[in-house]
């Protein structure tokens, strides 16, 4: 068959078809004009052209791979979503994939996904119409299916194969979580048939081809699981594990994949309408459209991180409390050699120990896990400073101590670093008074818990230097975190929105609304925490130095001071509004909510939005949203502050 490649007039721009000597077809997706390949309308077109030119000449076995360095497939193209809730285009494009794919499952060569990479949504739903899987074993090889993310379904096959592959309780616990899993998780859940290093990926490919093992199904007891007794009893349990995550009124799609998988073998095309599983239902609530904004907004804030290259190799970070601690660890776990600064070694040792349990919990492999720790150096003289690309300050929030650091710092780093403080509190130019050239210092506000929270606010004060700003950003990229740009303001963009919302919160409580009332009416309305523990778990007295400082409405609420001057901070001192046992919160369940309560909640919130956009805090609306969305964990299915206030003019 050598040389057949080109027999074939196959007019395609986006995927290469080669054979080879042994009668095999490479297929490999090399998306024309972008950088990553996804599965738009033209790409799954010249799919059915490409399996029209097999059928024509039938190959002994057919590798679907990637053509790009970057991944194998991230799945269909969000930017072809359009309108969302227009159920005529949203079947169409449901349509397209399902059809697709049971094509490729149903052709009589053996057919295998060579996977390195991401592979995401339909990139896996692809590979799970192909016979045999055959993954990398790589950091970057990440398979899952996100859809639940955007409020949507995998609706291209993902629902009706993968449970058949590795059984529903893993299948169902992908769908509905969104998680990635790694290479060797793959291998081990039988998602893959083989999990290898690159340098034996093609010809373990091959050889899984030309063998032609029997393709794997489930084994005893897995198989059980799709007895239709079994799936009632598996659907029930996983509604109600979403259900205390998610409330079905929110979020309907992972209750509509359980539906699908339960009661139409995962055919989302196939429930009549107005079923619970239908996706014109789904589509019809606001979710799926806020969800995709949200990954709208998510992207623009990557690209923000674009502008100026990241040329830093090095950093150093000044205080290792709890957050220089992590903040060193975060840098650390994500490739940099990072010197941490202390005023003495033991303050440094309960954050190298939270270091040491971060890496094991994300790398697991205790190669990478010493590697991360290596690139972690406690450094009490401060050494590090003078080889830094960017130097961090985390150290009290005090004004003079903040001047006499930066004043030390730029004397020793070199004159291209960035000079950064990590201050909720203090006027950049404040401290920028202290240096030789006060353009050096920008700030970068993390937030708490460090390795959770995605958003990093990249502060311009009045002389920040604007293409240090740009590098800031971009630095907070390639830790991999999203860079909003803020102007130096009192509580830049997040604490400015969250501020109001808490203290109204502590308000209601100290007019007798139980802490449990006010909590359930903003998880009602879609927050992920209520205001009351998130205020417990932030810490008390950080929120009332934050209340302080912007004013909010003279004094503070009085049960907050109370217990700031009885040493009750919250979570970290085990008792603050709720006693805390093992980390969480002890709650009476809620009675009755008060009407409107949840609104009188949030509209502080909404109304400081408006006003930080007026006041040019950040550049547009949607960076508002992202803001709120990713700093202060604004319900992401409402789309925002500013997009809730547009959309929802009845109470809530
Ligand atoms: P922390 O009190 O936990 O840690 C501060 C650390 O800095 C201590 O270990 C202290 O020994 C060290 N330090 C003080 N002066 C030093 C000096 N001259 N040289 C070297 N090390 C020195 O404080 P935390 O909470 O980590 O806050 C640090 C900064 O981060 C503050 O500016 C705060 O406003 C800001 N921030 C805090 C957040 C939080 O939730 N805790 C959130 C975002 C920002």
């Amino acid at each position: 068959m050598a040389g057949n490649s080109n027999q074939l007039a196959l007019d395609v721009e986006n995927w290469k078809l080669e054979r080879d000597a042994d009668g095999l077809a490479w297929l490999s997706l090399d998306r024309a004009g972008t950088a990553t390949n996804t599965l738009s309308k033209a790409v799954l077109a010249e799919l059915n052209a490409v399996l029209d030119a097999l059928d024509a000449h039938p190959p002994q076995g057919l590798v679907i791979r990637s053509g790009k360095a970057n991944g194998f497939i991230a799945g269909a193209d969000i930017a072809e979503f359009g309108d969302i809730r227009d159920a005529t285009l949203a079947k169409a494009l449901v349509k397209r994939g399902w059809d697709t794919f049971e094509r490729l499952a149903a052709v009589e060569y053996p057919t295998l996904a060579l996977i390195r990479g991401f592979c995401l949504g339909g990139g896996v739903e692809l590979a799970l119409a192909c016979r045999y899987r055959v993954v990398v074993d790589e950091p970057g090889t990440r398979i899952g299916l996100p859809e639940v993310m955007l409020g949507i379904v995998p609706g291209w096959g993902g629902i009706k194969r993968l449970p058949k592959l590795i059984g529903a309780p893993a299948a169902l616990d992908l769908m509905l979580t969104g998680k990635t899993i790694d290479a060797r998780k793959a291998k081990r859940l039988g998602f893959a048939d083989e999990c290898v290093p690159p340098r034996i990926m093609d010809n373990t490919a091959r050889g899984v081809l030309l063998a032609r093992p029997a393709p794997r199904a489930l084994r005893f007891p897995l198989s059980l699981t799709e007895l239709p007794l079994a799936r009632r009893y598996i659907a029930a349990a996983a509604r109600k594990k979403v259900a205390r995550r998610a409330r079905r009124e929110h979020y309907p799609a992972p209750y509509a994949i359980i539906d699908l998988w339960e009661r139409f073998d995962g055919n989302a095309l196939a429930p009549p309408a107005g079923d619970s599983a239908a996706i014109d239902g789904l589509l019809a609530s606001p979710t799926a459209a806020n969800l995709i904004r949200v990954f709208h907004l998510q992207e623009r804030l990557k690209t923000l991180g674009k502008t100026a290259a990241s040329t830093i190799a090095r950093v150093h970070v000044v205080g290792g409390g709890t957050m220089g601690g992590d903040i060193a660890a975060w840098c650390a776990l994500r490739g940099f050699v990072v010197t941490l600064q202390d005023q003495d070694a033991q303050r440094l040792a309960p954050a190298m120990k939270r270091a040491a349990k971060l890496f094991t919990e994300r790398l697991k492999d205790p190669r990478r896990i010493r590697d991360a720790l290596d690139r972690l150096i406690p450094d009490i003289n401060g050494d590090g400073v003078a080889h830094a690309d960017v130097i961090i300050e985390a150290i009290y929030e005090n004004v003079d101590a903040k001047r006499a650091l930066f004043e030390a710092v730029e004397r020793r780093a070199k004159a291209d670093a960035i000079l950064a403080t990590n201050t909720s509190s203090i006027p950049l130019e404040d401290i920028a008074v202290a240096l030789n050239d006060p353009a050096r210092l920008i700030g970068l506000h993390f937030f708490n818990p460090v390795a959770r929270m995605m958003l990093v606010e990249v502060v311009a004060g009045r002389d920040s230097d604007p293409g240090l700003v740009a590098r800031g950003a971009a630095f907070v990229r390639a830790i991999d975190k999203l860079p909003l740009p803020v102007k130096s303001a009192p509580g830049f963009l997040v604490n400015r929105v969250l501020a109001p919302y808490l203290m109204t919160a502590m308000r209601c409580v100290d007019e007798g609304i139980a802490p449990e009332v006010v909590d359930e009416a903003a998880v009602a309305f879609g927050m992920p925490m209520g205001p009351i523990e998130l205020a417990d778990t932030v810490g008390l007295d950080i929120c009332l130095a934050v209340g302080r400082m912007l004013g909010n409405e003279g004094e503070p609420p009085r049960k907050l001071a109370e217990r700031v001057a009885a040493g009750q901070l919250g979570k970290k001192s085990g008792q603050g509004f709720y006693a805390w046992v093992d980390g969480k919160p002890q709650k009476q369940p809620a009675q009755t909510l008060p009407a409107g309560l949840a609104r009188r909640l949030v509209d502080p919130l909404v109304a400081e939005a408006k006003a930080a956009l007026e006041e040019g805090i950040v550049d547009d609306a949607d960076l508002v949203d992202a803001g709120a969305i990713f700093g202060a964990g604004f319900a992401p299915f409402r789309g925002g502050p500013l997009q809730y206030a547009r959309t929802s003019a009845a109470p809530s």
